[in-house]
């Protein structure tokens, strides 16, 4: 079961989730569950405002993941993904540092989510 720790200028302290194995809700709907105040607009990739920094809580390599045409565009658009990152997304689907919450499904992994909570920073 991982552990999903949120980090924000705007939160008072850290808070930590138990995200339930299997769960395939994207982080976004997690967040909302739990009353993180991630800012989102569209909820399906487009607007680019719930964009979130991903980082994994463990000494072992991200685990593989393809990214949506959306996100791809989104990321790209706010200039929050490098051209390596991005072959490295699209040839092995390994995610890169910047996400967008709506299409992120955590997987059984530790990870902390930074966002600013200004629509579109990180
Ligand atoms: Fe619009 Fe995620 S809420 S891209």
């Amino acid at each position: 079961m991982p552990n999903i720790t949120f980090h924000s200028s705007i939160m008072k302290k850290d808070k930590t989730i138990y995200a339930v194995a299997g769960n395939t809700a994207t982080l976004l709907a997690l967040a909302r569950a739990h009353d993180i105040p991630i800012p989102f607009e569209c909820g399906d990739g487009i607007c680019g405002s719930c964009l979130i920094e991903v980082t994994l809580l463990a000494d072992k390599p991200l685990m593989g993941m393809a990214l949506t045409e959306k996100e791809k565009a989104r990321l790209k658009e706010l200039q929050k993904i490098t051209p390596a990152e991005l072959e490295q997304a699209e040839v092995n689907d390994i995610p890169p540092r910047f996400r967008m919450a709506c299409q992120f499904v955590p997987r059984d992994e530790d990870v902390l989510v930074s966002f600013t909570g200004t629509p579109g920073g990180s």
